[in-house]
């Protein structure tokens, strides 16, 4: 089945249920199961990725100067026939975003194999790799340069080994506050560093060590694509003549207070509230209640409503978002471009570490001539449109 396309609810449940089975082992917990309990891990005396411990250096960087992208995805094959001629399996999470495959190995993909990967991830908008053993930092970073310069942040933190300063490492361990009570939920939904000039593209994260299986920390992805489709053509057009201002200056600033070295002095970028993908020349909105701090040229009542609009969209819509259980090992691929993700908390005693790697890609762009998804889908695939009209049909009954 190609992705993007749910030919019978059947074949995703049958599809699904196969590859829980192959990928979630047995507890062994049946005759002593306490519901919410999860078995702390007793961390070993030496830990395998001590050296990807995070650090925050109190050193600085130069201004980023404009880099030239070339997109790999426009150079995949348009059925992924390359990368999928070793899977032994691939499944949707629903039609508008998240793909799950198995039996590809990330660490030794050719290079047909990489420009079909970067086409999926632009396609799918998350793609999600199981046990990814050999896909240790180095080819992770390798993997990413395939891509495009890889972003170096310029507040959160990197690993303790030297030379790996392009890498974000994502920590919670033995001494974390729990920070929940400082954000609303909606706020962490965020793409990767929208305020740059050339945002990222594909990015990556690995999970090295994390809660147990019903332990918590899932990620969440909330698709743009698909949350373009939800609004109304009349809201669409008015969008698309917008740009919206993308702001560093929280986290600068949440980094000073932590008395942390902002490595790079912080930006402020308006870009396109919808954009294009270069890729599958598809529309999605460029927004994110992360970093997005007003639209620009409209009475602040009027940037307050339509921010407020999008972030309910972009936060709670299920039908465009996927959510990931990890397990160790697992890696999420991502198009930062068209995705917004959002971790989930709660996972305490656990430590959970993770590593992200990601590519400087093009200056957001919009072309009027591009579609939206659901447009292209529904002419190539006939696959109903939403219906827009506000008259009260509705297909599910409680
Ligand atoms: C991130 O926000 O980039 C990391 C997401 C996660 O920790 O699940």
């Amino acid at each position: 089945m190609a992705p993007g396309l749910v030919e019978t609810a059947t074949e995703v449940t049958q599809a699904a249920t196969k590859n829980l089975k192959a990928t979630l082992k047995p507890t062994g917990n049946i005759h002593n199961y306490v519901p919410g309990r999860t078995t702390v891990k007793q961390h070993d005396e030496t830990y395998k990725y001590e050296d990807l411990r995070p650090r925050f250096p109190d050193i600085t960087w130069p201004a980023l100067t404009p880099v030239e992208y070339h997109d790999k995805g426009l150079l995949g094959d348009a059925n992924f026939k390359n990368l999928l001629s070793s899977a032994t399996d691939v499944f949707d999470y629903n039609p508008k975003v998240g793909t799950e495959i198995h039996g590809v190995d990330l660490a030794n993909l050719t290079d047909l194999q990489k420009n079909d990967l970067a086409r999926l991830i632009a396609t799918r908008g998350v793609v999600f790799f199981r046990d990814q053993k050999n896909f240790g930092i180095d080819e992770q970073r390798a993997l990413g340069k395939y891509f495009g310069e890889l972003h170096s942040h310029a507040t959160t933190a990197m690993p303790r080994r030297e030379g790996l300063e392009d890498v974000h490492v994502v920590f919670t361990g033995e001494n974390s506050p729990d920070l929940r009570a400082l954000f609303t939920p909606t706020f962490l939904w965020h793409s990767d560093v929208t305020y740059e000039e050339q945002p990222p593209s594909y990015t990556s994260l690995k999970v090295l060590s994390g809660p147990p299986r019903g332990g918590g920390g899932d990620t969440l992805w909330s698709s743009q694509y698909a949350a373009y489709d939800m609004l109304s053509p009349y809201m669409q057009k008015y969008l698309e003549s917008l740009t919206a201002v993308h702001s560093a200056d929280l986290q600068a600033q949440g980094t000073r207070e932590l008395g942390r070295t902002v490595r790079r002095e912080p930006v402020t970028t308006a870009h396109p509230l919808v954009r294009t993908n270069p890729v599958t020349g598809w529309k999605s909105l460029f927004f994110n209640p992360g970093f997005v701090t007003k639209i620009v040229g409209v009475p602040k009542t009027e940037s307050d409503a339509i921010i407020a609009l999008l972030n309910e969209i972009v936060a709670t819509s299920p039908e465009v978002q996927v959510r990931f259980q990890w397990n160790e090992g697992d890696v999420a691929f991502w198009d930062n471009r068209v995705c917004n993700h959002s971790a989930s908390y709660g996972f305490a005693p656990h430590r959970r570490h993770a590593v992200r790697v990601c590519c400087r890609a093009e200056r957001p762009y919009l072309d009027p001539e591009s579609k939206s998804q659901e447009d292209d889908l529904s002419e190539k695939h006939g696959i109903p449109k939403a219906n827009k009209d506000g008259s009260g049909i509705v297909n599910y009954n409680d």
